[in-house]
């Protein structure tokens, strides 16, 4: 699905909005009508709300106080209508680090105040204000807070790989369900309510995409647990509270969840972010995805276990990590997560790495490397973005998450037209193309003193002038030293009655030396020439063509001899072109 961006119309200075919307119950929300700022979820430019609620019982508590880019006209509004030295509690849904400094001047202004939060939520915040430890009090799922009047609060844990700490808040006696991030939407207007929520629908269903459709499985779990509440109001932590559209909207998010989980595509996209740039990066990958119809299964590896990073690699058809680099490394969860992935994903699926650095980013190129030398092929020229990443470069990261999905959807398509032939069809298809010969060569290549050597029979000449060569190799043949222009290697052609065939296979083996028991000279190149060998060719690459799947690599000759001259060309015959 793909979205045009609506530029709204209006444009007015930042307010506070307050209003009812229940007994004792004040919405304060805090406008703004442009981009608030330049992260994918906030590409459609309609502005947004940023949505807090203050509840005056017997005791009173703030929800979800906005982040510092409304600070003050908050605080101004928030102190017109409560007493700061009389607020008992500051609840939140999820705490957010933008939401710090407002906290910071609350807490100022309201030292008697008791912070609610999630278990994860808290130790965020030790982290940052180790002084406020005594005044945190820690809710769990089931756990409830009675604010007097019948404002008994009952929480419920919504985690997510996106806010681990996610919670939501229900009033018993207004029977709204603070939802935060859920059945948000990033619009302005001065509508309280969701009157005109057809209206709404793209809105709503780009905030999902941006927010949720990443960890649709966390979503669909937190759903289950809310629906037993029978709320009768949505109070998300942006856009219009949801009145009208309350059950058509839940059943949106359950379609919407079930729509990724039906993708036929399906990528892992596992990362760890301490200051929240890789997980920003991460986003705008995803939405490149999700918009190219692939669906992407999020995984912030500092709160998976290893099982789960196991089972989202083996379930994907593809996958992407990114790290940021802290102290020269990659963080232990995402050397952990490597190595899981290094052991678990087969060769064909596509990879992708990206990440954030400072100065030296060791982290990106360790993973690249370790991918690479494992034979993945890249689905994307690997992202390493400085610090924050800019407007500019979150677009990269959408291109870069649109153009993984068209290589996946381009490797798919190459694998189903045999579906199209019946099963006969596809045998005498087979026998046919196997009646294709070619020279049985080895391949000799080499990187720094390590040689390698590869069976082929997919050699032919390509050119006259210079005269070049075409060999068709697949990304699990260990090929790399001959995949670039530039690479150079040796074409030995096998003599027909001499078995040398049988030191070699179709794969190279990383570590193995078939060439120890052969005689051997060493080639202008370095690379090694069969002595038993008919001919051999020394070749450098020119091109590589991506071929279905193999690559198609054109490359001239440098040098040749013939070593035996009354020798025959060894032939490879088949009997059927599936296989070599
Ligand atoms: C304690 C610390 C150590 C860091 N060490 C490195 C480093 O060795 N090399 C580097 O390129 N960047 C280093 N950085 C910079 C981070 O990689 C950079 O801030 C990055 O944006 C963090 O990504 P994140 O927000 O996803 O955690 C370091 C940053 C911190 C705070």
């Amino acid at each position: 699905m793909s979205f045009s961006t609506v530029i709204p119309t209006l444009s007015r200075p930042r307010d506070v909005q307050v209003a009812e919307i229940g007994i004792n119950t004040l919405v304060l929300r805090s406008r703004t009508w442009e981009r608030l700022k330049f992260e994918v979820e906030y590409g459609r430019q309609r502005g947004t709300t940023a949505n807090s609620y203050l509840i005056q019982a017997q005791h009173t508590a703030l929800i979800d106080p906005p982040g510092e880019s409304f600070t003050q006209i908050f605080l101004e509004e928030l102190q017109k209508h409560q007493d700061l030295g009389k607020l008992d509690y500051i609840i939140f849904n999820h705490v957010n680090p933008n939401r710090m400094a407002t906290l910071k001047v609350l807490m100022e202004k309201a030292p008697q105040v008791k912070i609610v939060c999630s278990k994860p939520g808290a130790n965020v915040l030790k982290n940052t204000f180790p002084d406020w430890e005594s005044k945190i009090q820690l809710v769990r799922s089931e756990d409830t807070l009675n604010l007097g009047g019948g404002h008994e609060l009952q929480f419920v844990t919504v985690p997510t790989p996106r806010w681990a700490d996610g919670m939501c808040t229900y009033d018993v006696a207004t029977r709204i369900l603070y939802t935060d991030k859920l059945f948000g939407v990033h619009v302005c207007s001065d509508v309280l309510f969701d009157e005109d929520w057809k209206q709404l629908d793209g809105d709503r269903r780009y905030y999902f995409e941006c927010l949720h459709a990443t960890q649709a499985k966390q979503v669909e779990a937190a759903l289950d647990k809310l629906a037993p509440l029978k709320a009768k109001y949505y109070a998300p932590g942006h856009g219009p509270i949801v009145r009208y559209s309350l059950s058509r909207f839940t059943y949106d998010y359950r379609q919407w969840c079930q729509e990724q989980k039906n993708q036929e595509l399906r990528v892992a996209l596992l990362y760890a972010s301490a200051y929240g740039n890789t997980a920003t990066l991460a986003q705008a990958i995803a939405q490149g995805l999700i918009q190219t119809g692939v669906a992407v299964e999020s995984i912030n590896c500092e709160l998976a276990e290893p099982s789960e990073i196991t089972r989202a690699i083996e379930a994907c058809d593809g996958f992407i990590i990114g790290s940021p680099t802290l102290g020269g490394h990659a963080p232990t969860q995402i050397q952990t997560a490597l190595g899981i992935v290094l052991s678990a994903a087969a060769k064909t699926k596509l990879a992708g790495v990206f990440g954030s650095y400072g100065w030296s980013g060791e982290a990106i190129d360790l993973i690249e490397s370790k991918l690479l030398d494992a034979n993945y092929r890249l689905g994307f020229n690997t992202i390493r973005i400085r610090f924050s990443p800019t407007e500019f470069t979150l677009q990269q990261c959408q291109d870069a998450g649109a153009e993984f999905a068209q290589v996946l959807k381009k490797k798919k398509k190459l694998r189903t037209p045999r579906q199209a032939l019946t099963a006969a069809q596809v045998d005498r298809t087979e026998q046919a193309v196997g009646r294709i010969i070619g020279s049985l060569c080895v391949i000799s290549t080499r990187r720094g003193d390590s040689h390698s050597g590869i069976l082929t029979s997919w050699v032919s000449q390509a050119t006259f002038n210079p005269p070049g060569l075409m060999i068709a190799i697949a990304q699990d043949q260990n090929a790399d030293a001959m995949i670039h222009p530039g690479d150079q290697f040796v074409l030995n052609i096998l003599k027909e009655g001499r078995n040398l065939r049988r030191y070699f296979s179709y794969h190279s083996t990383p570590g193995d030396n078939p060439f120890a028991q052969l005689t051997t000279k060493t080639a202008n190149n370095g690379c090694l020439i069969l002595c038993d060998a008919l001919a051999y060719l020394e070749c450098t690459v020119q091109q590589r063509t991506e071929c279905g799947d193999r690559w198609l690599i054109y490359a001239t000759v440098d040098k040749g001899e013939v070593l035996e001259p009354t020798g025959v060309t060894a032939i490879q015959h088949r009997k059927s072109g599936s296989h070599y």
